[in-house]
């Protein structure tokens, strides 16, 4: 049977945790032959969304083109994880609705542990007014309504949240003979 695709569509504030289990997710499907890509909201800025900004436009023009690759993907049998902060619910709808096996996954953690993680250093500059724009200080975040996964990384470790994804894209028939991850391992 031929192999099918799916979109892996991490969505949360910055730093609750999607480049770290989205990476991890990839790493453990690649070890089991799964043909996986990547689009990270970081990455993709720096290539295919160079020169967009943080209004709700641009975040807009962002999210639909990272969906419109990551349905190029998925619809040609390859699992594709994207990792951006996407705040707006409306458009990860619109994704929802028009692409192939569109996951979403809430990657939620409280803004409180978000900026006391701090990973790099945005929270205090949004705070100290440097930075404009900023998810969950000055700008919106619209957290999903009805997820088909919702990791919470201030309760789980990357581990269990793994697990939990490579749980459900078991359910669904999207990958077979997995076995979990076990932490004593
Ligand atoms: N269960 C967990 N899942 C994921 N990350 C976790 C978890 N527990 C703790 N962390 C830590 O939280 C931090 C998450 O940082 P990460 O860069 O993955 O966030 P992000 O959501 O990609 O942020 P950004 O939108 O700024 O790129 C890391 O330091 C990671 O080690
Ligand atoms: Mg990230």
């Amino acid at each position: 049977m031929r192999q099918q695709g799916a979109i892996l569509w991490l969505t949360g504030l910055s730093g609750a945790g999607k480049t770290t289990i989205a990476c991890a997710v990839a790493q453990e499907l690649q070890k089991q032959n799964y043909p996986v890509e990547l689009l990270d909201g970081d990455i993709v800025r720096t290539h295919l969304s160079q020169g967009l900004g943080f209004s709700k436009q641009d975040r807009d023009i962002n999210v639909r083109r990272i969906g419109f690759v990551a349905n190029l993907l998925s619809r040609n049998g390859i699992i594709a994880i994207a990792a951006a902060i996407s705040p707006y619910r409306e458009i990860r709808e619109e994704l929802k609705q028009t692409t192939t096996n569109f996951i979403e996954i809430y990657v939620d953690a409280p803004l409180a542990v978000c900026e006391s993680r701090d990973v790099k250093g945005l929270y205090a500059k949004a705070k100290a007014g440097q930075i404009q724009h900023f998810t969950g200080i000055s700008d919106p975040y619209e957290a999903p309504i009805n997820p088909e996964i919702i990791c919470q990384t201030d309760r789980f470790t990357v581990e269990q949240c793994v697990n939990q994804v490579l749980h459900y894209l078991e359910t669904q028939g999207l990958i077979i003979g997995w076995h979990m991850l076990s932490e004593n391992k």
